[in-house]
């Protein structure tokens, strides 16, 4: 199988909560390798732009307010089926509800601030690198 690029956002809380190398280390460990990589404090404009899909959501001030509370890294994982394999590795967006062992289970309390991001098809993936990383 081909390789393939995804996009990932190590969010707010958990930078905060200092486990920025315990996430890195689920992605190295399961044949991910981190292509690119940097802290960013996201803008109000970068983080709107980011996530205009779910404008009209009504989660979308406080997923604005909360994804510019504090620096971010972003990221660009490389490996085989990487944009399902970082999906299987983040677990379902509400942690409740996601599987044992996921980064969300281990290390994300609420829906609202869960962690990490990851692109959810290939589209996504080329918009989302795009966007941080250009072409
Ligand atoms: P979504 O793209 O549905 O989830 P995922 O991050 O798993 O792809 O939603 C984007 C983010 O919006 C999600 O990570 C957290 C936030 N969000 C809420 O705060 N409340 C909600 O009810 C949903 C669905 C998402
Ligand atoms: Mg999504």
């Amino acid at each position: 199988m081909a390789l393939e690029r995804t996009f990932s956002i190590i969010k707010p809380d958990a930078v905060a909560k200092n486990v920025i190398g315990k996430i890195a280390s689920r992605f190295e460990s399961n044949g991910l390798k981190i292509v690119e990589m940097q802290m960013k404090h996201l803008t109000q404009e970068d983080a709107e732009g980011f996530y205009a899909e779910h404008k009209e959501r009504p989660f979308f001030g406080d997923l604005v307010a909360f994804m510019t509370s504090g620096p971010v890294i972003v990221q660009v994982l490389e490996g085989e089926n990487a944009i399902a394999l970082n999906r299987e590795l983040m677990g379902a967006t509400n942690p409740q509800e996601a599987a044992e062992g996921t980064i969300r289970r281990d290390f994300a309390q609420s829906i609202d601030a869960n962690a990490v991001h990851g692109s959810d098809s290939p589209a996504s993936a080329e918009r989302e690198i795009a966007y941080f990383f250009g072409k």
